[in-house]
């Protein structure tokens, strides 16, 4: 541990570092960001809840942890790596601390075991935002959100199978089928060393061959030539040697149990001996779910890894750990382009019309019975502004209503008010005591 983070870009100020900084528009979204408003947002609201309900199935708990660390908790994920070293928003706070907005959800999982101790095996889920200053493009952007699980305290390849299997049953569930899962080990502190020699041996024969980027990373960090997708590297990349062919007794016995229970469940994957992943932790297990319905550069939903060295690395006990992060927008385009989890369309059990003339705030009957509507847990609402029935009617039907409940002068004489179902134009009287609980049947009856 310990050494200097390389500066990387500044929150503030926003103009030197990029010159299109200056010229944007202050009071848009910063560019890279993105504001998610209904009814979209209905689709994160529909996706987190079934990410949670599954991990709680698995027996996960949520986390949850600041958006900035110090800039140290960063360091392991780690120097050789853009995530770091370009990408990172750092900035010194007003107590002159180095802080770092969260570029990654690991490391601050890890820092929290490390610093609360709970019992292992952790299991933990969260949904974060992520911040990379990357050049932003489609899928590709400066604020992201991940939906993540870690497990501490573990290293049984069962766990592996466990968190593989619930991020790929998670992104079944949402209707996507066009994507794959690629698997590799990246072996550990015994046999690791011993195969980044015999690589960079060989990238050294071959630097003339390589693109500027490799080759300055041939000496740094070799496993990431085995991701350039510049031509003249993958030609090189191709005969290079394998980390699969280097692993050391442990490794591939875990690596062949992991396989094995994958089969056992069903979970179609397809061994990638070049899958390095971008961030320095892992050992052993890696992989990636890649989309065939995203762009080639941008086509992973998500990926993870073992990393079993990490907790120790930032001064912690010894604790294996395993984990994955899925990427919502990215996940989202996937859905658009395969035409599963259309976005909700609005639904409200009933609107309350007032056609009181009550006037602005509306009569205290509606705004009694809207009160009562929604305490019975019903989804109800209402228009504003003392409108014209019309108005209110309109409104309505955008809201998504099932019925509109009229409060009218005539009924309200007899004790009651008009539900009318605004699927079959059918129009009832219900007694004002009873059209709270005349409602909750009808919409268990009718599943709305
Ligand atoms: P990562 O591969 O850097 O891994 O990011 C995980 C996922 O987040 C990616 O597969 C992608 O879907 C999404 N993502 C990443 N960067 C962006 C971006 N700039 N714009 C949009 N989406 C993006 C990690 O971050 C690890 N912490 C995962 C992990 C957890 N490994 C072990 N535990």
């Amino acid at each position: 541990m310990g050494g200097h983070v390389p500066a990387s870009p500044r929150c503030a100020p926003v103009t030197a570092a990029d010159p299109a900084a200056g010229r944007e528009d202050a009071y848009r979204a910063p560019v890279g960001t993105h504001d998610v408003l209904p009814p979209e947002s209905g689709r994160w609201a529909e996706l987190v809840s079934q990410f949670a309900r599954r991990a709680a199935r698995f027996g996960y708990g949520l986390v949850l942890t600041p958006a900035f660390e110090h800039v140290e908790v960063f360091q392991r994920v780690g120097e050789g790596t853009d995530v770091v070293r370009k990408e990172m928003y750092e900035f010194e706070d007003k107590g002159g601390r180095r802080l770092a907005l969260r570029p990654e959800g690991t490391a601050p999982v890890v820092r929290a075991y490390i610093q609360h101790r709970p019992t292992p095996p952790w299991k933990v889920w969260y949904l974060a935002p992520h911040f990379r200053h990357e050049k932003a493009q489609r899928g590709r952007y400066r604020q992201h959100h991940q939906l993540g699980a870690e497990v501490l305290g573990v290293d049984d390849p069962a766990v592996d199978v466990e968190v593989i299997d619930l991020a790929q049953g998670f992104l079944t569930s949402l209707g996507l089928s066009r994507f794959s899962l690629a698997l590799n080990s990246l072996g550990d502190s015994v046999c690791r060393p011993g195969y980044l020699d015999a690589l960079r041996d060989y990238l050294r024969a071959h630097a003339d061959q390589l693109c500027a980027d490799s080759q300055a990373r041939l000496e740094t960090n070799p496993l990431r030539v085995l991701d350039c997708k510049q031509p003249q590297c993958v030609a090189v990349i191709e005969r290079a040697p394998q980390l699969l062919e280097h692993l050391c007794e442990p490794c591939e016995a875990h690596f062949e149990a992991v396989q094995a229970g994958l089969k056992t469940l069903g979970v179609p994957f397809e061994i990638d001996p070049r899958l390095v992943r971008g961030l320095d932790y892992y050992t052993r297990t890696t992989f990636e779910f890649a989309s065939e319905a995203l762009e080639s550069a941008q086509n992973a939903l998500g990926g993870g890894g073992r990393y079993d060295r990490l907790a120790e690395e930032m001064g912690g006990p010894p604790a294996p750990g395993i984990g994955f992060g899925i990427g919502i927008e990215r996940v989202l385009i996937a859905c658009d382009s395969e035409g599963v989890l259309p976005t909700p369309l609005p639904r409200l059990d009933a609107f309350v019309v007032d056609a009181l003339g009550g006037g602005p705030g509306g009569d205290p009957e509606v705004v009694a019975l809207l009160h009562e509507l929604r305490e019975a847990g019903l989804s109800a609402d209402r228009a504003y502004g003392g409108r014209s029935l019309k108005a209110q009617t309109r409104a309505a039907d955008r809201a998504g209503a099932r019925y509109l409940v009229i409060v009218g002068r005539e009924e309200m004489g007899r004790g009651a008010v008009a539900v009318r179902d605004m699927e079959s134009g059918e129009q009832v009287e219900v007694g004002r005591s009873r059209v709270v609980s005349w409602l909750c049947e009808h919409r268990e009856r009718l599943g709305t």
